[in-house]
């Protein structure tokens, strides 16, 4: 049998957002491949079903761990699942628009609570696990993202910023993160067959039937399959396309450019005549 996956990404996983729909079905393909699950989302007694079902059908070991996301304290909360078990892989998969507004037509408070969740609890949490999985010697970490990251627009201000937020963080990271064995990994979804998603169009009188929705467990098999591939993937794009925004391909050339100009301004990179030539205007698009 091979073990290479759950050798890099065991022995337990914790999923943020796991009671349905995509993060639900993260679990499941995690589970499927012999990693232990935490599973978390608010409604508790959901997550214990979910838990006792995937002991059932895969024999791994599962905790429900019901907490809110937004609360202040939900950092701590993921911290002490991880004091307390291997933990191997992190997801944070709940993201979705809370506010669902023009910016200017809700107050702070909604947009700050927000921000805690998807700014805030992200960057702490990559902050704890990318030090947690460095000092292990390996494991992943991968945040679910929408196509909303590549351009803002109207009624989805705060979302589709901290999805950007989010992708340039992550890319980043993957940089700084080379040669570590720690993989990361952003992943670029559109529409997708969710609960969330099904209760959006049913509100607004949309039939389900008129968009092209992904199926959750499509989108979970490549999500997991494709973890290694940091540290943007985009559901769907053609493998060949060096597109600058979507091909994952583009984007790593141009983030491993960047972080070269970088290097180069901080004093690390002594550049040789033709490189100078290019890094020159420290414009990577030039
Ligand atoms: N659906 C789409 O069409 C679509 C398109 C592009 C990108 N995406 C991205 O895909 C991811 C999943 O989207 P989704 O449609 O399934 O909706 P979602 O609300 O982001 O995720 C639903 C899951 O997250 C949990 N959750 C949400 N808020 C939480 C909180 N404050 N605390 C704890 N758990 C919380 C929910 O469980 P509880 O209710 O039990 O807490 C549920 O398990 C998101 O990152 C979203 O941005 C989705």
């Amino acid at each position: 049998m091979d073990n290479s996956f759950t050798n890099q990404y065991g022995s337990w996983a914790i999923i943020c957002g796991a009671s349905d729909g995509l993060g639900l079905e993260l679990a499941r393909e995690c589970a499927s491949k012999g990693l232990n699950c935490a599973l978390i989302a608010r409604r508790a007694e959901l997550l214990n079903s979910i838990a006792d079902q995937l002991k059932r059908e895969y024999g791994v070991e599962t905790r429900a761990c019901p907490m809110d996301l937004m609360s202040d304290d939900a950092t701590a909360q993921i911290e002490a699942i991880a004091n307390d078990l291997p933990v191997g892989l992190f997801i944070i998969n709940a993201g979705g628009d809370t506010v669902s507004t023009r910016f200017l037509e809700s107050e702070m408070t909604a947009w700050r609570k927000f921000m805690q969740r998807n700014i805030d609890l992200l960057t702490e949490s990559l902050h704890n696990f990318g030090t947690r999985f460095r000092k292990q010697g390996h494991g992943g970490i991968m945040v679910m993202g929408s196509d909303l990251a590549f351009s803002g627009a109207g009624r989805v201000s705060l979302y589709s910023a901290s999805k950007a937020y989010a992708m340039n963080l992550i890319e980043s990271l993957w940089t700084e993160w080379q040669g570590s064995n720690v993989d990361i990994s952003y992943m670029v979804i559109g529409s997708t067959k969710t609960p969330k998603m099904l209760g959006i169009l049913e509100h607004y009188g949309i039939d389900p039937t008129a968009i092209d929705l992904i199926e959750p467990e499509d989108l979970a098999k490549w999500a997991i399959a494709n973890i290694d591939q940091g540290p943007t993937c985009v559901y769907d794009v053609d493998p060949t396309s060096m597109d600058p925004m979507t091909s994952p391909n583009a984007r790593r050339e141009r983030i491993l450019r960047n972080t070269q100009i970088i290097d180069f301004f901080y004093g690390d990179l002594k550049a040789d005549e033709d490189l100078l030539k290019n890094l020159k205007s420290g414009r990577n698009w030039k």
